[in-house]
């Protein structure tokens, strides 16, 4: 699918997600794709403080006219006093569950020549090829919530986890495509040696399984999968999780290869929409500063050039810049190098 015009939602919110989106924008725009139409809404702390909502019914119409957004960050301090609903982080829980984002890839390798920047052993790190594939719109995140006072006068947070059966075909069935343009091996992550809510996971992950033969399909408890991750991280291919699990599960895999400013990811609808985002947060202590590694955000554009927009060649191109600035030196204090985020930004667009 190529489209002849495409309409790209910009949000970049709060900390550093105005510098590192802003060169993810020269990027695209040094591409020079026809039709392209950039557009953009606020987010998180700083939409709140504008508007008085993290994520104004404004964006919101931005975004359903989009073909895709391209997603900075969102997250303030200054905002935790305020209720839930209205702190920066329903920015982004909100639009996934508004828009219908259930799958959340996370690839996660180790760029050539970045091996000493694990905390890992480098030849355990160097093995790491792997995409955990995340449940997005259920799980404890959604479910019924609250704080009560019991009757004897303790006070209880609660959360409800659940999972219907088909929510887990739709992500099963994400993920075992995914494995199959890959090295066609999956394994299923639960807890279903104590949850229900795991038990009808797996036995739907099973179900599942039997349109897709040619998968090899295994099954894991999360604290074996956080080990397992740390332990032999080369023996993954696709991880399928819920929101839950695949939320930690996914900082644990940036960490073992060594650069969260490296590390983009993929929210996707049913069809071709998604919304694209660096796996780092917003990292309020270099907001401004121009030091943030932008590379993130930058490979995300990417992801939604081939995602969203069916354009395959241009975001190979991009990958492929990105890895020639990180080979000639180029690297952001994430990395233990000095280079800031505009001059990252510089050597990305050259390498085009
Ligand atoms: C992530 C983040 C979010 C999540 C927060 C910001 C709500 O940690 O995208 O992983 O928990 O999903
Ligand atoms: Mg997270």
């Amino acid at each position: 699918m190529t489209k002849n015009s495409m309409r790209i939602a910009v949000f970049a919110g709060d900390g550093i997600g105005p510098e590192v989106t802003e060169q993810a924008v020269r990027v695209l725009e040094k591409l020079d794709l026809s039709g392209l139409e950039l557009v953009e809404g606020d987010v998180g702390g700083m939409a709140y403080r504008k508007h008085g909502h993290p994520l104004p019914a404004e964006t919101l119409e931005i975004a359903r006219s989009a073909d895709a957004i391209l997603f900075g960050a969102v997250g303030d301090f200054s905002c935790d006093h305020l209720e839930r609903h209205l702190r920066p982080e329903q920015a982004i829980l909100g639009l996934r569950k508004e828009l219908g984002l259930f799958a959340n890839l996370r690839p996660a390798r180790v760029f050539p020549g970045l091996e000493d920047l694990t905390t890992l052993r480098p030849e355990v790190a160097s093995k790491i090829d792997l995409l955990i594939v995340r449940e997005l719109n259920g799980d404890v995140y959604f479910g019924e919530k609250g704080m009560r006072v019991l009757e004897d006068g303790r006070r209880q947070g609660w959360d409800m986890m659940s999972y219907a059966e088909d929510e887990v075909r739709r992500i099963a069935n994400t993920a075992f495509t995914a494995a199959m343009g890959r090295d066609r091996k999956l394994c299923s992550v639960d807890k279903a040696n104590v949850l229900e809510t795991s038990q009808l996971w797996r036995d739907v992950v099973i179900e599942v399984s039997k349109e897709y033969p040619e998968v090899e399909l295994s099954h894991m408890y999360v604290d074996n999968a956080a080990m397992q991750l740390v332990k032999n991280p080369g023996a993954f291919d696709v991880i399928v999780t819920g929101n839950l699990f695949g939320d930690i599960l996914s900082d644990q895999a940036s960490m073992c290869v060594g650069s969260i400013g490296l590390l983009a990811s993929a929210s996707l609808a049913e069809g071709t929409f998604g919304l694209y985002e660096p796996i780092h947060g917003s990292a309020p202590d270099i907001a401004g500063k121009g030091l943030a590694n932008p590379m993130a955000t930058i490979l995300s554009a990417a992801m939604m050039l081939r995602h969203s927009l069916g354009l395959e060649e241009q975001a190979v191109r991009i990958e492929k810049a990105v890895a020639a600035a990180l080979a000639a030196g180029v690297k952001g204090g994430d990395l233990g190098g000095s280079s800031g985020t505009r001059e990252i930004g510089d050597a990305v667009v050259e390498r085009l």
